[in-house]
């Protein structure tokens, strides 16, 4: 099944169960500070899970455009290292604003997973909140799911927050087994290790509680569903693949990039800069698409460094030119249907992503040039750690990013003292505050 049809079966299911269709809202979210980017299908609903806010209906369903590359949510450091980690991706979700709550929730989820979507039941393993019992009843007596593969797990594995505040409440997640042959060993399971067997694709949140600035939980007006599913996750459990990368949704990024480079994708750690640029060049057409510029703070700076990191990547590949923003019009070819905006404004998107390229790879080669001279120097004498004021040096002479040294790092089996690197920053800003005052 294609993504685009995935994309559809799921809105049109909530869509017959009384849901209302709505549009995804921008990665940016609107009047609310306690957040860098739009990091689940929730955050634009944010309000009405409160009670501060009303609307006309009290389902809602939607594709929800996220990115996760900062604050609670971030998966940035996992990117191209497994098959299901990205900083961009879409969540389908459904949502009860005071309407249906557990019961109803698992239902759907489980009528559509194995009746619409028609996956193996046997596959499928739930994880539920360490004393909820109420879910384990409902999995086990309502969908009959086997009480050995349901697994009850703590607070870090099924409480889902948005934020360090905002709304949260216990979560039960259904998990995919993609079966023995893709194990880690001898303690491989679900909520042991990380590893690609077991893959979550639906998390179904139970939104009970409002958590204040102080960590103090106060129950929500109503209790409320928020339900996340991964689009690209789903997408290869669908499509019968490995991993998020091979789907219809990322595969021919991966391929553009073997074509450009005329070298070879492969799934094993050798295509890990492949994953990388697929990823990071779908963020920054997003972001770029919902207003956010390159900068030096902020979102723009997130911004700054998946784009840094990516171009430095395919410059690893023997690319020595802009390219990134080459990738925009296969990424709008993909997501036509889905976001005609990006097809539209694809040419204006390119010209934003190529001109930041431009302005670093007008300092890249010496930087990388300077940074090889400071691996060289730790290997020399025995070292595996980059010194701090080091890694600060190329950022602040040549915009070279910490992810990006920490990457070269990684690249020579070396570490980088972030500590170091954060004390030589405000030192700086120390040194600048001074220079304002006299
Ligand atoms: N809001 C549910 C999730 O992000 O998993």
């Amino acid at each position: 099944m294609k993504a685009s049809e995935i994309r559809r079966t799921f809105l049109d299911f909530f869509a017959e169960k009384g849901h209302t269709i709505v549009p995804s809202s921008s990665l940016v979210p609107h009047g609310d500070p306690t957040l860098l980017f739009t990091n689940a299908g929730m955050v634009q609903f944010k309000d009405v899970f409160l009670g501060r806010e009303s609307r006309s209906y009290r389902r809602a369903t939607t594709s929800q455009k996220c990115v996760r590359a900062g604050g609670k949510h971030n998966d940035l450091d996992s990117v191209g290292r497994t098959a299901r980690h990205h900083t961009f991706f879409e969540m389908l979700g459904n949502f009860s604003f005071g309407d249906y709550f557990k019961k109803d929730a698992i239902a759907l989820a489980w009528e559509l997973l194995t009746e619409r979507l028609k996956l193996p039941r046997e596959r499928l393993w739930i994880t539920i909140y360490q004393d909820d019992d109420e879910a384990f009843g409902l999995w086990q007596g309502m969908a009959g799911v086997p009480a050995e593969r349901i697994v009850r797990l703590g607070e870090k594995d099924n409480f889902w927050s948005m934020g360090d505040t905002g709304p949260c409440g216990p979560c039960s997640e259904v998990h995919y087994d993609r079966g023995e042959e893709f194990s880690c060993g001898p303690n491989c399971g679900i909520g042991q290790c990380e590893c690609d067997r077991w893959l979550e694709i639906w998390n179904l949140v139970f939104m009970q509680y409002n958590r204040d600035e102080r960590g103090q939980l106060t129950p929500l007006p109503r209790p409320s569903i928020d339900t996340g599913m991964g689009l690209e996750r789903i997408a290869s459990v669908l499509q019968g693949v490995n991993s998020n990368y091979d789907t219809d949704l990322l595969r021919p990024l991966l391929t553009f990039v073997e074509e450009r480079t005329g070298q070879r994708y492969f799934s094993d750690q050798r295509g890990f800069p492949f994953r990388v640029i697929a990823d990071h060049a779908r963020s920054c057409t997003f972001l770029v698409s919902d207003g956010v510029l390159p900068s030096n703070e902020g979102r723009g700076y997130v911004l700054r460094r998946i784009l840094r990191r990516a171009l430095r990547l395919a410059r690893n590949l023997g690319i020595n030119r802009p390219f990134i923003h080459e990738l925009v019009p296969v990424i709008a070819e993909i997501m036509a249907d889905a976001y005609p905006e990006i097809g539209a404004r694809s040419g204006h998107l390119a010209q934003v992503i190529r001109q930041e390229e431009e302005r670093f790879l007008s300092t890249l080669a010496e930087a990388s040039r300077v940074a090889q001279e400071m691996v060289d120097k730790v290997r020399a004498t025995g070292g595996t750690v980059i010194p701090g004021e080091d890694a600060f040096q190329l950022y602040d002479t040549y915009g070279f990013p910490l992810d990006l040294t920490e990457d070269l790092a990684a690249e020579n089996d070396l570490t980088v003292d972030k500590t170091g690197f954060a004390r030589a920053m405000e030192e700086q800003r120390e040194r600048a505050r001074g220079a304002r005052q006299t």
